[in-house]
């Protein structure tokens, strides 16, 4: 649990970090969530929390495994103008409820949640994972994520009334910035 509580602070880092009290909200999950659908390249569009040292281009890059496990790649420029990935591991342990996935990027972290509140396939997808630490407070992170680079605005907008619908605090997501981006291998 201290080890659950050091990653998460660690992760949360001190930018922008909203601890709330109370316990994780509940929001509805994706219904009969497809991964083979699922699967392929999604755009960060907005982000929870915001981060002042934060990368552009961010993308993520979801294929099969050998043994159906869920590679997941991610790709990012820093802010030094460097490229930046990083291969986890997403697993979907849930058959009632197959859009509560986990994400790993080490053998030695336990696996986050990775709730796919709302997703067409083929244009957004809404990412929700919160944990309850000691239960006192939770942490949670969300992301707008899209197959293209860019949402109109008006997209952008509906999509946070999802978040906010469920009683999720997403006053201090930002907008990542898809400008000028690289084409990652
Ligand atoms: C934006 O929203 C409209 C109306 O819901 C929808 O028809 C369109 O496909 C959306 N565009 C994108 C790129 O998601």
């Amino acid at each position: 649990m201290l080890m659950l509580l050091l990653t998460l602070i660690a992760l949360s880092d001190v930018n922008g970090q909203t601890f709330h009290l109370g316990s994780c909200p509940k929001p509805p999950v994706q219904n009969n969530f497809e991964l083979s659908k699922y699967l392929g390249t999604w755009y960060e569009i907005e982000k929870l929390p915001a981060s002042f040292e934060k990368g552009n281009c961010v993308q993520a890059t979801y294929s099969l495994n050998e043994d159906a496990t869920i590679k997941v790649l991610n790709q990012e420029v820093l802010p030094n103008g460097k490229t930046h990935s990083i291969v986890g591991t997403a697993v979907s342990r849930n058959l009632e409820e197959p859009a509560k996935l986990g994400v790993s990027f080490s053998f030695f972290q336990p696996y986050s949640p990775y709730w796919v509140l709302s997703t067409d396939y083929e244009s957004h997808s809404l990412v929700y994972s919160c944990c309850n630490v000691l239960g006192i407070f939770y942490v949670d992170f969300a992301w707008i994520l899209a197959r293209t680079r860019t949402l109109p605005a008006e997209n952008v907008t509906q999509l946070r009334d999802v978040f906010t619908s469920s009683n999720i605090d997403i006053t201090k997501m930002t907008q990542t910035d898809q400008t000028n981006c690289p084409n990652f291998m």
